[in-house]
């Protein structure tokens, strides 16, 4: 196992997910971690991830320096090359600030750089520079504006890069983090998916032993990999709920209830239409936050009350699973707890008061890990390649209060859009589309006939983990035809227009 010390969020977790690629577990701990707590974990080693701060800031995230006398490999990258740099030698503030493409010049290839050439393109981020070093550290390589660039020191077993190996930029960083692994940490590849579900298919079995576990399900790709896993390991005592809010797509529910029903062969999955609960009390509600903590707790009321009435009838019903993964609970691990609130809450955590202990047999996956998981149990490509679709669904489609008129308008809109671009090829190359309805009416003319109608917003994004996107350079052709049909097809429509707004500043939804 190999430990990630958080230093600055985002990059940890892209460093984590190198580290397993390469069939090495890693976790990411915050960088408060005594040196006494990652001796009892027994990692093969550390990693100090890059992170926005300049070590002399106030309030700059700082680690326990007594790290770097366990005897464990320590390799910092960026801003944790800084904290090498500043418990052996001397930091300074550098006035030529250094971002992006960089080309790498090697002094000689130690173990670190092993099988690198002697010029290398890298991805580099710093402001400030390492202008002293004790004398046992060996400089590999250096940039124009950077002469410590990479080091290493064979007797504290100690490693640093200031430009960063796991971003794609960074031509060779697969080879360096083999490098660190496999020749300075020794590491074993002990991660691989197949022995990962027969381990958590064991541990699930021996966790719930004779009793039965409630589990809820939106259709989406975590909470389908949890069940299904649950399923494998334990069948019949699994009660899987599927609850419509009224807001989700076309034909959503027929197909989830096919899937579990027909294709899982679900003993026990409960298929909850309350879709009239949630339509009356969003009535005349058009805030998109109240919208959300509505919808929420109604989940949460309806979900209760079906957990409820099956554990009257299986009182063996003593765990909740649920399709937490990595991401969702790793926030605790971020340096800064300060980062302001856009949405509310993106994952619905059922009620604590239940009574029921949770299971989440997720929750040490990145979302690729669970595809290949779900991959390995059998789950078709099409459930496995969904694109994101919120909790609070179309609700936060509409903008304004919703209506079953307007309701109809996306879904029917949306339908179209999904559908013209899976046929294209173009819902595999985009992260996710919508299509969104705009409260206000304006003037068209179909036939001789003028008409007032509302507008429908198209929105196809490009991202890898939704914090950033782009919008999708989808074909002209395409975009055409598609607002040929959505006008032609669905009532209600006389003008569709294509959202070309990166994020930042917009966000992906509109509410
Ligand atoms: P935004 O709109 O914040 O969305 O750029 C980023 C990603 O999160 C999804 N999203 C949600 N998911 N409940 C969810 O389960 C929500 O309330 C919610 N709001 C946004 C969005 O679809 C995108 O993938």
């Amino acid at each position: 196992m190999l430990l990630v010390i958080n230093l600055g969020s985002q990059l940890a977790h892209l460093i984590a997910r190198r580290v397993r690629d390469l069939g090495v577990y890693s976790e990411i701990v915050p960088y408060d971690i005594s040196a006494e707590k990652i001796k009892a974990l027994k990692p093969k080693g550390i990693i100090l991830s890059g992170g926005p701060s300049s070590v002399y800031e106030k309030n700059a995230p700082l680690i326990d320096n007594e790290i770097f006398n366990l005897g464990i490999p320590v390799l910092g990258i960026c801003y944790g090359l800084q904290l090498i740099g500043k418990a052996f030698g001397k930091v300074e503030n550098y006035q030529i600030k250094e971002y992006g493409k960089t080309s790498l010049k090697l002094k000689k290839n130690g173990k670190l750089l092993e099988k690198l050439s002697k010029d290398e393109q890298v991805w580099m981020s710093h402001g400030d520079a390492i202008t002293n070093l004790d004398k046992d550290f060996e400089v590999l390589a250096s940039t124009n504006s950077c002469k410590l660039a990479a080091i290493e020191n064979h007797k504290k077993n100690i490693y640093g890069l200031q430009f960063h190996p796991e971003v794609v930029h960074t031509l060779k960083g697969t080879e360096i983090f083999r490098n660190f692994l496999f020749r300075i940490c020794k590491a074993k590849k002990d991660f691989n998916i197949s022995d990962m579900k027969e381990k958590l298919i064991k541990e699930i079995k021996e966790t719930v032993g004779n009793n039965e576990v409630l589990m809820a399900t939106s259709g989406g790709v975590d909470s389908t990999v949890a069940a299904v896993l649950v399923h494998h390991a334990i069948g019949r005592k699994l009660h899987c709920i599927f609850i419509d809010h009224g807001l989700i797509r076309k034909n959503e529910k027929e197909e989830v209830d096919a899937k579990y029903r027909k294709y899982f062969k679900f003993e026990n999955y409960y298929s909850v239409d309350a879709s009239a609960i949630f339509l009356k009390k969003l009535e005349c509600i058009s805030d998109p936050e109240e919208k959300r903590k509505i919808i929420g707790h109604t989940f949460i009321e309806v979900f209760e009350k079906h957990a409820k009435q099956l554990e009257k009838k299986h009182p063996k019903i003593k765990f909740l699973g649920q399709g937490t993964i990595y991401p969702d609970r790793i926030e605790s691990a971020q340096p800064s707890k300060q980062a302001s609130k856009i949405k509310s809450h993106h994952n619905l955590t059922l009620p604590e008061k239940m009574n029921l202990k949770v299971i989440e047999p997720l929750k040490d996956l990145y979302k690729d890990g669970v595809r290949k998981l779900g991959k390995e149990l059998d789950i078709p490509k099409e459930i496995l390649n969904r694109h994101p679709f919120p909790g609070p669904g179309l609700a936060i489609r509409i903008l304004g209060d919703i209506t079953k008129e307007k309701l109809e308008i996306v879904r029917e809109a949306d339908n179209i859009f999904i559908e013209e671009l899976k046929k294209s090829g173009y819902y595999d190359k985009t992260w996710q589309a919508l299509a969104a309805l705009l409260p206000i009416k304006t003037v068209g003319v179909m036939g001789d006939a003028r008409t007032y109608e509302y507008i429908i917003t198209l929105r196809a994004v490009t991202s890898v983990d939704a914090m950033t996107a782009d919008w999708a350079k989808l074909p002209d052709k395409l975009l055409g035809m598609i607002s040929n049909r959505i006008v032609n097809e669905v009532k209600g429509v006389n003008r569709v227009v294509y959202d070309i707004t990166q994020k930042p500043p917009a966000t992906i939804e509109y509410e």
